[in-house]
C-alpha cells in the first residue's frame, strides 16, 4: 500500500478506547497473526504489535487511506501491512497474502476523532468543507449529493432507519422545501437548516446538537456501514478466522451493537465471550468523553 499523505500535516489525534479491555479479551501471544480490520491512527495496532512481537503478524484495514497513513507512522516493519480496502474485502486480502485464516481480528467501528476534525469532509457540526461524509472518496456518492437528489421519502427512512431521528418526516420535508432555494453543501449548511426547522426548533434546546441523529444517518448511508457490518462480521470475519480464533468488536451506537449482539447468538457458529458488552471504566470514560457510547463484544469462531 502507499498511503496518502495525510490532508493535515498534524499527528493523529484520535485516542483509541478501551485499550487495556481490548487486549485482554483478544488474549494476544507472541507470534500470533492478528488483523486489524479498522486500522483508524493505528492506536490499538500499535499495542496489539507490541504484544504478539516480531514472530507476529499485523495485517491493518481501513477504508480511508487519510487514517491508513496516520497508521502507517505507528505502525511499521517486515510483519506489519497496510491495505486500503474493508474488512468485508478480507479474505480477498489474506489470498492476496497466501495467509488461510488468521488468530485474532479486531473492529473498532464508526469514525475517528481525525476524520471528525477534518474539516475538509464535512463530518463536523460546524465544517465548512463540502458535507462529504464518505470514508472513501472515491466510491459511492456523497452525503451532499444524497441530500441533492434524495426524494422526501428517502430521506425521512435514512433519518428514522440509520439516526432513529423522530423527526424524519418533518426534518426530510423541511430540507427538500429548502434546497431549492438554499444548497446544503457544507456540514455547517447542514447544521443551520436543521437548527431552522419549526419541528425542532419547538423541541427548545437540548444537550446534543440537534443534527447528530441525521449527521449519524447520512454517514451511516454513503458507507452502507450497516451492510459492511452485517457482512464483515458474518461472513468476511467468520470465513477469515481459524478455528477458536478471536473476534473482537467495538461499536458506538445501537443499531451496530444489535448486529453484533445478533450474530455472536449464533451458537452453532460462536462461542460467545461476553453476554453483557464490556464498557469503558469510569475513569476512561471521564478523559475521553467518546468512550462512552462504547461497547465490546467478543466471540470465539467454534469448529
Ligand atoms: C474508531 S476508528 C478506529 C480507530 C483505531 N482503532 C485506532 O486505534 O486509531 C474507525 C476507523 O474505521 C474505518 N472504517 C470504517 N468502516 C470501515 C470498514 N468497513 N472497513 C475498514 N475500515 C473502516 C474508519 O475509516 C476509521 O478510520
Amino acid at each position: 500500500m502507499e498511503p496518502h499523505s495525510p490532508s493535515h500535516e498534524s499527528q493523529a489525534v484520535h485516542v483509541p478506547v478501551m485499550v487495556r479491555e481490548v487486549l485482554a479479551h483478544l488474549r494476544l501471544a507472541p507470534g500470533m497473526v492478528v488483523v486489524d480490520g479498522t486500522a483508524g491512527a493505528g492506536g490499538h495496532s500499535s499495542e496489539i504489535l507490541k504484544a504478539i512481537g516480531p514472530q507476529g503478524r499485523l495485517i491493518g484495514l481501513d477504508r480511508d487511506p487519510m487514517m491508513l497513513a496516520h497508521a502507517a507512522k505507528r505502525v511499521a516493519g517486515e510483519n506489519v501491512s497496510l491495505h486500503h480496502a474493508s474488512y468485508v474485502k478480507l479474505p480477498a486480502i489474506l489470498a492476496e497474502l497466501k495467509i488461510d485464516a488468521v488468530d485474532r481480528i479486531l473492529l473498532d467501528l464508526g469514525l475517528s476523532s481525525d476524520q471528525l476534525s477534518d474539516r475538509s469532509r464535512g463530518f463536523g457540526f460546524s465544517s465548512d468543507g463540502p458535507l462529504d461524509l464518505r470514508f472513501d472518496i472515491s466510491t459511492g456518492q456523497s452525503a451532499a449529493d444524497l441530500l441533492a437528489q434524495g426524494s422526501a421519502e428517502q430521506l425521512e427512512e435514512i433519518f428514522r432507519e440509520y439516526g432513529e431521528e423522530p423527526l424524519a418526516r418533518p426534518l426530510a420535508e423541511y430540507l427538500v422545501k429548502l434546497r431549492s432555494t438554499r444548497p446544503l453543501r457544507t456540514g455547517l449548511d447542514l447544521t443551520t437548516a436543521v437548527s431552522e426547522c419549526p419541528s425542532i426548533r419547538r423541541q427548545g434546546p437540548s444537550d446534543k446538537n440537534p443534527a447528530t441523529r441525521v449527521f449519524q444517518a447520512l454517514r451511516i448511508a454513503v458507507n452502507h456501514e450497516l451492510d459492511h457490518v452485517q457482512q464483515g462480521i458474518a461472513s468476511s470475519c467468520f470465513q477469515s478466522l481459524k478455528v477458536s480464533g478471536l473476534l473482537a468488536v467495538i461499536t458506538f451506537h445501537s443499531l451496530e451493537d444489535r448486529i453484533v449482539k445478533n450474530e455472536f447468538r449464533q451458537k452453532q457458529r460462536w462461542d460467545n465471550l461476553t453476554s453483557k458488552p464490556i464498557v469503558a471504566s469510569p475513569q476512561e470514560q471521564r478523559f475521553n468523553p467518546r468512550c462512552r457510547s462504547a461497547k465490546l463484544r467478543v466471540a470465539m469462531k467454534k469448529a
